[in-house]
């Protein structure tokens, strides 16, 4: 049984320094990405605080769906080049959303969400799909964000057997 260590009272870069290491541990060993992806999205639910939804949606024939995730049900499938996840995956570039109210196109899951990154998933070239989390609060992620989610998803995608996600 792994036991997951308290983030609280940590730094930004503190939090995914410690994270990242036990992201690390977590995946060691296990190539199943479902299972991978899961338990990413309780990693980060659990230890990076102040966020509503964290979790994966995977480009499966021609648009993104819904994948392992922590927080209130969610929509199931998102249009390329739609929304801040589908803005991402066209991309191909990390957006970071300081007032969803603000960004055009956002798709609305959960209303207490004010803010929100999106990281997206490519492997060898070819996108697989996107981490999306979510803040009540707004401008809740920056640079560090980016850097931190951009590893995490660097670790996951390391760790991982894809090729039964992105379909
Ligand atoms: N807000 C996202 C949709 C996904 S949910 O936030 C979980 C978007 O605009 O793409």
């Amino acid at each position: 049984m792994f036991e997951v260590k308290s983030t609280a009272g940590l730094s930004k870069t503190e939090v995914y320094r410690e994270l990242t290491t036990q992201l690390d541990a977590v995946l060691t060993g296990e190539r199943d990405g479902l299972a991978n992806a899961a338990n990413t999205a309780a990693l980060l639910f659990a230890g990076l605080g102040d966020v509503n939804w964290a979790g994966f949606y995977f480009l499966r024939g021609g648009e993104l769906v819904l994948g392992p995730f922590q927080g209130k049900v969610a929509c199931v499938r998102l249009q390329l080049g739609r929304g801040v996840c589908g803005t991402a995956a066209q991309r191909r570039a990390t957006v970071v959303v300081p007032d969803v109210e603000k960004f055009p196109g956002h798709v609305a899951c959960d209303h207490a969400s004010r803010s929100e990154i999106v990281v997206p998933l490519v492997a060898a070239g070819r996108l697989i799909g996107v981490l999306d989390v979510d803040s009540p609060s707004l401008a809740r992620f920056d640079g560090t964000d980016t850097a931190g989610l951009e590893k995490v998803v660097q670790i996951f995608l390391s760790h991982s057997d894809l090729s039964s996600l992105a379909v």
